[in-house]
């Protein structure tokens, strides 16, 4: 059987912190901070939703996790500049090491994108990047309703993709991401893509850790 490469999105194709350069703009050194925290509450939110079986899509929790940023830097943006941060953010760029590895891995596997991620922005940001091609499904966990790492959604992720979890291999920048994949046995790859990266300490390992996408082949069976 051939292996599916599952695709984490936010943080590990895409590059959430390309608002940084507007956000300079708009507040000037403080931009990094703000969009450290503003990434920071946006997974809370989606968590909390998840917990409390309130689903409400992803970019419904950007958007609430932007006004709760401003509100605790205490910034004050115009509706203007708001509106186009959530613009920007509906159109991010890639990381630089992803459009090749992606093209080389679609002769040899099954590759699906797997975010939590709303399906129409999802179509759009990656259509934007011109990835979308190498997907032979963009799963979203609007098909759940819920949010990793709830266990639903990767057990959803394998009955999509019609595979047994040993066959499956999620790559994923986020450690939540690649705990949720190992706990219900899904192979997980761990993009580390900055020393300053921890890996929360709990019973769970990454299957393999890499530092670029480009060391992802030969972590791949
Ligand atoms: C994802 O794309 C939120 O990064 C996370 O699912």
């Amino acid at each position: 059987m051939t292996p599916v490469i599952a695709f984490d999105i936010y943080g590990t194709l895409i590059d959430t912190h390309g608002v940084v350069a507007l956000l300079e703009k708009f507040i000037g050194s403080d931009a990094t901070k703000f969009s450290e925290k503003w990434r920071e509450k946006q997974l809370e939110y989606s968590f909390r939703r998840g917990l409390m079986s309130n689903y409400k899509a992803f970019s419904t929790c950007t958007e609430a996790s932007l006004e709760y940023t401003c509100k605790a830097m205490q910034v004050s943006l115009t509706d203007d500049q708001k509106q186009m941060l959530l613009d920007k953010y509906r159109n991010l760029p890639c990381f630089d090491d992803v459009i090749d590895v992606l093209k080389s891995l679609t002769r040899k596997y099954r590759l699906v994108a797997f975010s939590n991620g709303d399906s129409r922005a999802l179509d759009r940001l990656l259509n934007n990047v011109g990835i979308d091609r190498y997907f032979e499904l963009i799963i979203s966990a609007e098909e759940a309703k819920t949010f990793k790492p709830d266990p639903v959604l990767y057990h959803h992720l394998l009955r999509r993709v019609e595979s047994r979890p040993g066959n499956a291999y999620l790559v994923s920048s986020n450690p939540f991401d690649i705990i949720g994949a190992r706990s219900v046995s899904i192979n997980a790859v761990w993009v580390k893509r900055h020393d300053s990266m921890i890996f929360d300490p709990w019973e769970y390992e990454p299957t393999s850790i890499i530092r670029t996408l480009r060391e992802l082949p030969a972590r791949l069976p």
